[in-house]
C-alpha cells in the first residue's frame, strides 16, 4: 500500500445480461483447440468482473453505489460494456501479441441468488475461455474480485462461518464448467488490503469510517437485513480474515477435486516495503498484513502479487514521501522497480514461483505508462536473474474502467474506452509494451 490510505482506498479499492450478446458470442463460434502450452511465461493484461462488464446488479457493490449515503464518485453502470464486448476485449490481447488474459468470474451473476445457478452465465464464461484457448491466451481465472452477491452479503458474508462453504460450492461450479480449459485460478484477488489501512501514513479516520458504515447500513436497510458484510466495507476487517482464509482452504481443494493440475493461488496487494530507520516495524506489518494468508499460501501453486509502489516503514507506520524521492508531475511517487523487489520479498516469504497478476500505474498521460513498463519489467528481470521465479507478468488493466470508490476518474488502462460508445482505441503504451512482449516470444 502506498503511503496515503485515501489515494490507496480511492484508487485501488473500496476502501482502499445479455442473452442477445450471449447469442452473438456464440454466433462467432471459435474451435478450442488445447490449452496454451504450461511452462511458457505468461505476458498478459488483467481485468476484474464489475470493474469492465457493467450491470453488475445483483452483486454486494452494486447496492453499496446505489444506496445513500454512498462513498463511490459515480456508480459502475455499464462499466465498459465488456459482458458484451469480451470478445473484442480478448481480440485487442491477442492483437498486442501478449499470451495471457486474466479475467474474473462474478459470483452474482453465476448465482444470482442463494439456491440459484445460472448455467447461461457458466456458458458465458466457458466462451470466454474457449476463445482465449483458441487465440493461444493462457485464460488466468479470479473467483473472487472483491465482488460478491448482494444475498451473500445480507446474509453476513465473510462475518460467517458457512461463507468458506459457500465459497467453495461457487469455486467448484466454476471449475467444473472451466478447469479444464484454464491456465492459471486465482481464488481471492488482495483479500489483505482492508488490513493494510492501520499501517498507512495516513490511517483512516473517523470520518471516513463513519461514511462507510451508514453506507452499509444504508445497503442493510435496502436488502431487508440488519446487516451487509463486505470485506473492503467492513470497520472491523480483521474480524473476517479467519473466514476468508477457510474459503481459499476450501475453494482450492475443490478446485483440486476437478482438477488435480491446475495452478491455484491466491493474489496480494504487497508495495515495495522499505524499512527506513533501524527499529521499523516492516516486520510486524508484514506480520500483520500479510502473515494470516502467507501459511496457507504454502500449500498453494503460485504466490498471487499485486504492486502499485512502495511504502517506507517507519517506527509506527508508513512514513510520507521523503523528499529525496523521485516524483512524477502530480506528486506520487515514480519507482516502477518496486514490483520486482516486492516479487523478491514473496517468493521468500512463500517459497513459492509468483505470478505477478497486477501492476500498473494511474496515468491520465499515457507517456508515463509507456516509460513504466519497460522500467517495471526490467526489475522483474533483475529478480529473475538473481534467481527468484516469476511466471508471470500481467499488466494492470487492459482497459480503463471502474476503479471502485473513484469511478471512472483514473487511468490504468493499455486500452481507452469511450464512455459513450464503447468504442476501444489502444493506447501507444500498449505497443510499447506488445513490442517488449513480441522481442521475447519469439
Ligand atoms: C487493485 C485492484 C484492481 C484495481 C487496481 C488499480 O487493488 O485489485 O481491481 O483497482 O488496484
Amino acid at each position: 500500500m502506498s503511503g496515503n490510505v485515501k489515494d490507496e482506498l480511492n484508487r485501488r479499492a473500496l476502501l482502499t445480461g445479455g442473452a442477445a450478446a450471449l447469442t452473438a458470442a456464440c454466433a462467432s463460434g471459435p474451435t478450442p483447440t488445447s490449452p496454451p502450452s504450461r511452462g511458457r511465461f505468461l505476458w498478459g493484461a488483467a481485468t476484474s468482473g464489475h470493474q469492465i462488464e457493467g450491470n453488475n446488479i445483483a452483486s454486494d457493490f452494486w447496492t453499496l453505489e446505489h444506496v445513500r449515503p454512498s462513498p463511490f464518485a459515480e456508480p459502475s453502470g455499464d462499466a465498459c460494456d465488456s459482458l458484451h464486448r469480451w470478445d473484442e476485449d480478448i481480440s485487442i490481447v491477442h492483437q498486442l501479441g501478449l499470451n495471457a488474459y486474466r479475467f474474473s468470474v462474478e459470483w452474482s451473476r453465476i448465482q444470482p441468488e442463494q439456491g440459484c445457478w445460472s448455467q447461461a452465465m457458466l456458458d458465458h464464461y466457458s466462451r470466454m475461455v474457449d476463445v482465449c484457448v483458441s487465440r493461444g491466451i493462457a485464460p488466468v481465472v479470479t473467483l473472487n474480485h472483491f465482488t460478491a452477491p448482494g444475498w451473500f452479503a445480507a446474509a453476513g458474508g465473510w462475518a460467517t462461518t458457512s461463507a468458506a462453504d459457500l465459497f467453495a460450492a461457487f469455486s467448484e461450479k466454476v471449475s467444473r464448467a472451466l478447469a479444464d480449459r484454464v491456465s492459471h485460478m486465482v481464488t481471492f484477488n488482495e483479500p489483505n488490503l482492508a488490513l493494510g489501512g492501520r499501517w498507512s501514513s495516513s490511517p483512516p479516520g473517523p470520518a471516513y469510517i463513519s461514511a462507510i458504515e451508514a453506507c452499509v447500513a444504508s445497503a442493510a436497510r435496502a436488502n431487508g437485513s440488519d446487516r451487509f458484510v463486505v470485506l473492503l466495507a467492513h470497520p472491523e476487517p480483521r474480524k473476517l480474515i479467519r473466514n476468508v482464509v477457510a474459503a481459499h482452504v476450501q475453494a482450492r481443494a475443490a478446485i483440486r477435486s476437478v482438477r488435480s493440475s491446475l495452478p491455484v493461488g491466491l493474489s496480494l496487494a504487497i508495495p515495495d516495503d522499505v524499512a527506513v530507520v533501524a527499529n521499523s516495524v516492516i516486520e510486524a506489518k508484514r506480520a500483520d498484513v500479510y502473515g494470516p494468508f502467507l501459511d496457507v499460501m504454502r500449500d498453494d501453486d503460485f504466490a498471487g502479487l499485486q504492486t502499485y509502489g512502495r511504502d517506507y516503514i517507519g517506527t509506527e507506520r508508513a512514513i510520507p514521501l521523503p523528499p529525496s524521492a523521485a516524483r512524477r508531475p502530480d506528486g506520487r511517487e515514480w519507482f516502477p522497480a518496486a514490483v520486482g523487489n516486492a516479487a523478491r520479498y514473496l517468493h521468500n516469504a512463500t517459497g513459492k514461483p509468483v505470478l505477478i497478476t497486477e501492476n500498473g500505474i494511474d496515468a491520465a498521460d499515457d507517456a508515463e505508462r509507456a516509460r513504466f513498463i519497460p522500467e517495471a519489467i526490467a526489475s522483474v528481470d533483475a529478480a529473475r536473474q538473481s534467481g527468484i521465479p516469476i511466471i508471470g507478468y500481467l499488466h494492470w488493466s487492459l482497459l480503463d474502467n471502474f476503479e471502485w470508490l473513484s469511478g471512472y476518474g483514473p487511468k490504468y488502462g493499455l486500452v481507452a474506452v469511450d464512455r459513450t460508445t464503447f468504442r476501444r482505441t489502444i493506447k501507444p503504451s500498449a505497443w510499447r509494451y506488445a513490442e517488449i512482449v513480441s522481442a521475447r516470444l519469439t
